[in-house]
């Protein structure tokens, strides 16, 4: 077995070639949808230098080998780590907070009209989630209007096998929580006894969230139910134009008819052919 352990330094002095870094860039194109423009490639380099640290590989290319060249499983788990790596993660708690006073000032009182939520369960989606800060915000706000018995459901998924890890175990660091309003940290979440830099999502509100893999690049979206809200924030933007087209028709697809559709800030659908309608600014409404 080879012990060799690898430096910093070792790794450092190296970079992808041209070549290396173009396949990079078709790989995770064909399988995530993410652009990866050559501005990218020392943040690449840098992600990459802790995957070669982690499995004690010394070169760029030795890694390449492992991930496009091997036939057995290490191969292809590889490739989900590649993801993970290259993917960005950035989230919040109640990011964007206009989106839930939106929805439940306005939104929620109108889905509720025929019994979503009481006598039927209301569903919504966080559709590229990251660590869970989205869907457990959600699950906060259906909480608050429905109280935690409320007949709700969160689903929420993403690409990146690592952050839905994170997701699942409902743990954060303090800082993390603090856009969390006061009473809803009362309420809805518990701080380590023995370790206070760390909260975790009580199990009541963990219980009306379920995790996923689920690739926006996919064909069809596997969903057990058709979403009254389906969020999709902050992730088109790194898509082509025609991409994004195709995922915002699936999520509609996704979406039940006279259901909402939430879209990062920075996303607009502006000249897209797509089965929605804007209703306010990045909300759009399924047609
Ligand atoms: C910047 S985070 C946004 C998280 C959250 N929606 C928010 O707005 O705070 C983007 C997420 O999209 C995920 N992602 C990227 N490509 C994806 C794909 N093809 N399918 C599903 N998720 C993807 C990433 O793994 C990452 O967790």
């Amino acid at each position: 077995m080879d012990t060799t352990v690898y430096s910093d330094a070792d790794i450092y002095g190296q970079k992808l070639t041209s070549a290396e870094f173009a396949r990079i860039q078709l790989f995770i194109h064909d399988n995530c949808g993410i652009k990866l423009p050559v501005t990218k490639k020392s943040m690449v380099e840098g992600r990459l230098r802790k995957r070669l640290k982690t499995l004690g590989i010394g070169s760029y290319t030795e890694y390449l080998s492992l991930v496009f060249e091997s036939s057995d499983t290490a191969g292809e788990d590889e490739k989900l780590r590649l993801i993970d790596a290259i993917t960005t993660n950035k989230t919040d708690f109640f990011r964007e907070p206009n989106h839930f006073v939106y929805l439940t000032e306005k939104l929620l009182p109108l889905l509720t009209a025929d019994g979503a939520g009481t006598k039927r369960c209301l569903n919504v989606w966080s559709s590229a989630c990251s660590t869970g800060e989205e869907p457990y915000t959600l699950a906060m706000v259906l909480a608050e209007f429905f109280g935690i018995d409320g007949n709700f459901r969160v689903y929420a998924s993403d690409i990146n096998c690592t952050v839905l890890e994170r997701a699942v175990s409902g743990i954060y660091r303090m800082e993390k929580i603090a856009a969390v309003p006061a009473a809803f940290k009362m309420k809805y979440l518990m701080r380590s006894k023995t370790d206070r830099t760390l909260a975790r999502i009580r199990p009541e509100l963990r219980e009306k969230v379920s995790f996923g893999r689920l690739n926006l690049m996919d064909d069809v979206y596997r969903l057990p139910v058709q979403m009254d809200v389906s969020f999709c924030r902050n992730v088109i933007i790194y898509f082509d134009t025609e991409t994004q087209q195709n995922i915002i028709n699936r999520i509609c697809a996704a979406t039940a008819p006279g259901g909402y559709v939430f879209l990062g800030h920075s996303e607009s659908v502006h000249g897209m052919q797509i089965a929605a309608r804007p209703v306010a600014p990045t909300i759009l409404k399924r047609i």
